[in-house]
């Protein structure tokens, strides 16, 4: 039970989620098919990018998506860093390590969910991605999304939040993700839990229990 392990994790009372708010946005409807072959069909149609500058700005290799292509919980992050770029997978650094506990601790592993980032190339310095850059890349997230299906989207840290959640919640990118979460919104349809991203826990050991509560509601929500 989250409300228990919170408790013994020495986090005092379990913290209350607020009330559930749907946002409507359009659902885009997922082609007919196989979602791993489907899935395919999206990485070849990105090919080797060039749709944006930061095929130019010293990027190793696109980084697409791994996981299973019918998971039930997507977790979506910001954009390549640099372990990404070299492995081709996202999540595969210090973050991803600790992504990879932030699963495992509600029994799952990471070839039963989907893990995919908003941009699919490393930024240089790992800079903000920007604006050009996401309305090149973002059609693919809504594409992996479309295919996957999965029941839930963890959006995870302020950049994912503001990308997934941009025209459907007013003002998002002025919120704090501190204010942001506890709700569940809708991307396309899709539930969507907010919660901070592993490198910002990482920095910042004492919102790791507010992590866990936003686990723990994402978990209720599935
Ligand atoms: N940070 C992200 O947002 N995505 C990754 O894949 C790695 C680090």
């Amino acid at each position: 039970m989250c409300s228990s392990d919170l408790r013994s994790r020495g986090d005092g009372a379990a913290p209350q989620p607020e009330p559930v708010v749907p946002v409507t946005r359009p659902v885009t409807l997922p082609a007919t098919g196989e979602p791993g072959s489907a899935l395919t069909v999206i990485r070849a149609d990105i090919g080797e990018c060039t749709r944006c500058k930061l095929h130019t700005l010293g990027r190793q290799q696109i980084v697409f998506g791994v996981g299973d292509p019918q998971a039930r919980l997507m977790f979506v992050g910001e954009a390549p860093g640099a372990d990404e770029d070299v492995q081709g997978e996202p999540f595969v650094g210090r973050a991803g390590q600790l992504l990879t506990k932030i699963i495992e601790a509600i029994q799952l592993t990471r070839s039963q969910v989907y893990i995919a980032n908003v941009i699919k190339c490393r930024p240089p310095q790992n800079r903000n991605p920007e604006p050009d850059e996401v309305a090149q890349c973002g059609p693919y997230l809504e594409r992996q999304v479309a295919m996957v299906q999965p029941k839930l989207i963890l959006a995870m840290g302020r950049f994912a939040v503001q990308s997934l959640l941009a025209g459907s919640v007013p003002q998002v990118e002025s919120q704090p993700l501190g204010k942001l979460r506890g709700q569940v919104y809708a991307y396309h349809g899709v539930p969507v839990v907010v919660t901070y991203h592993p490198a910002y826990l990482l920095r910042s050991l004492n919102e790791k229990s507010k992590a866990w509560a936003d686990l723990c509601l994402a978990r209720a929500q599935l």
